[in-house]
């Protein structure tokens, strides 16, 4: 190959590369400036910090691409998803049933520049998690409570095996008076550990997260 001809396709090799890189520096930059803009002002029951980082992680770490939210809320914890399924190359399906909270949280999305990774719904979330067909490989559970255990069967079968399924405010430790767990999550986590083929740990630094990992099918 001549010479002008190898920097021609060195070229056109390395400058998209160079652009793609550029690109997911700038959405990084944006997306951290707007959670540090935001850090203190989420006031709809939205996750601490920490616990935005350990979904980003859980994510980043295992390569996970087709995320499902339940519980959008204004939308912290579905910016950290989201932001960590922009390195993955993924997409979220989140689900509100409170429409200012939607719009909100909508609004938030586009400013972060995060709304291509996201899908968000405005829907009963009873009704839309057992139409959605899924496959999903990872889910974070963070809506009501008392519904905790119908949504986990609804999604498992739409789990794929190595993904997880993740929820908020549940602690195997801190058990209420009458002993049903967390604000209601005893059964929950008992469900959890009598599911067969599911390996659960729990990360205690925030809200309380359980980190449930489907080994077979
Ligand atoms: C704890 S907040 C979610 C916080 C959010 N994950 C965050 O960190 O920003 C729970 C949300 O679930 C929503 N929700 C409750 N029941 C629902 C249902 N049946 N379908 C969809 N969303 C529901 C509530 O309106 C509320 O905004």
């Amino acid at each position: 190959m001549n010479s002008r001809l190898l920097f021609l396709s060195f070229s056109l090799a390395v400058v998209p590369a160079t652009a793609v890189a550029q690109e997911k520096t700038d959405l990084d930059a944006r997306v951290q400036q707007f959670l540090d803009e935001h850090r203190w002002s989420w006031r709809d029951a939205n996750v601490p910090t920490s616990d935005g980082q350990a979904l980003y992680d859980l994510i980043v770490e295992n390569g996970y691409t087709k995320a499902l939210e339940i519980g959008t809320s204004t939308g912290h914890s579905a910016i950290w998803i989201a932001w960590a399924l922009s390195k993955t190359g993924g997409k979220l399906i989140t689900i509100e049933i409170d429409e200012g909270r939607y719009r909100q949280a909508v609004q938030h999305f586009e400013e972060a520049g995060l709304s291509a990774y996201i899908d968000a719904r405005l829907a009963d979330a009873h009704e839309l998690v057992p139409a959605l067909p899924g496959p999903f490989d990872f889910v974070f559970l963070d809506a009501d409570k008392n519904w905790y255990t119908q949504y986990f069967r609804d999604v498992l079968p739409k789990l794929e095996v190595g993904g997880c399924f993740t929820a908020h405010n549940v602690s195997d430790r801190w058990r209420g008076r009458r002993g049903r767990g967390m604000r209601g999550s005893g059964g929950f986590v008992e469900e959890l550990r009598n599911t067969p083929n599911l390996e659960t740990e729990f990360i205690m630094t925030g809200g309380g997260l359980s980190v449930s990992y489907k080994r077979a099918p």
